[in-house]
């Protein structure tokens, strides 16, 4: 599951149609889902709520200078360019189980590092207790952004000890080639055990800060979208269940995995927590 990277990332952004032909596959024995469906089934509301859409309207989106600034409770606040990033960290490469909250899920072979790397470069105070990240804002580029109905820009948080776990991981590519900007180009997070509205895309701020972050999902919709987001098969969404979930490429439904398969490494982060409160 944390193979090293085996494959250098290259500049080939504009292929879409690479399919994975080898027998990749993750811990669990299931295959890769193949890059085209990776690049072309989509969240990400900046651009369109039509998962079809938005790799077509993200082409143009600009990706580089990009810079990330890293501040709140830390001692050592930095601006940094991602290709900065990219250099100062190895790329590892890390196959992880990505299950969105409506129900579907891919296996995607990512290219990034820990952020538990960066987090020790700038070095949180005592008070630090949590990790928010925030989305570019620009609603030139990003014409979902004038959507109303959100809270612009898209903000997630983590607390700072699931921030600094090992799986949780700044993403920068997949397939061993650079991140699309549709899968959240030039830097997005994965966190493999939660919901993948928690992987926001295209970062410019992190900030350590000592209040739980308020994100765009649970402003819109609280009683529906918790701070935590574990995914979880005992825990359902108000609307439907989270029993079973459709493996992009595949025709029947599976059966969801406590912590997405992860929970021999995460559930000690929750070891004293109701999780249908703290959902
Ligand atoms: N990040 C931002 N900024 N905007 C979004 O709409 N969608 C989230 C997450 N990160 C989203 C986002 C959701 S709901 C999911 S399931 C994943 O991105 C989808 O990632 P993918 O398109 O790379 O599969």
């Amino acid at each position: 599951m944390m193979a090293a990277c085996s494959r250098q990332s290259d500049s080939t952004d504009t292929i879409l149609d690479v399919d994975n032909t080898s027998a990749d596959v993750d811990e669990l024995g299931d295959s890769w889902t193949n890059y085209t469906s990776i690049a072309n089934y989509n969240n990400f509301y900046e651009f369109s709520v039509n998962k079809e859409r938005v790799a077509a309207m993200a082409q143009d989106f600009k990706i580089s200078p990009w810079e990330i600034d890293v501040g709140g409770l830390v001692k050592n606040p930095g601006r940094y360019q991602v290709e900065n990033l990219l250099t100062k960290f190895d790329q590892e490469e890390r196959v992880y189980r990505l299950r969105c909250v409506e129900g579907w899920s891919m296996v995607v072979p990512w290219m990034g590092f820990p952020l538990k790397r960066l987090l020790d470069e700038v070095e949180p105070t005592m008070n630090a207790q949590y990790v928010r990240f925030e989305t570019l804002y620009d609603p030139v580029q990003l014409p979902g952004q004038n959507d109303g109905w959100y809270s612009w820009p898209y903000v997630e948080g983590l607390r700072l000890d699931e921030a600094s776990h090992d799986l949780t991981i700044l993403a920068t590519g997949i397939y061993g080639r650079t991140l699309l900007p549709q899968n959240g180009a030039p830097l997005r997070l994965v966190v493999p055990w939660k919901y993948g509205f928690k992987s926001i895309k295209s970062i410019v701020r992190i900030d350590l800060v000592d209040q739980q972050p308020v994100s765009l999902w649970m402003k819109a919709a609280p009683n529906e979208y918790g701070f935590y987001a574990n995914v979880n098969p005992n825990v359902h969404h108000p609307r439907w269940s989270q029993d079973t979930e459709r493996r992009i490429g595949e025709l029947g439904r599976r059966d969801t995995l406590l912590f997405n398969g992860y929970a021999e490494q995460v559930d000690h982060l929750y070891s004293n927590m109701d999780l249908q409160y703290n959902f």
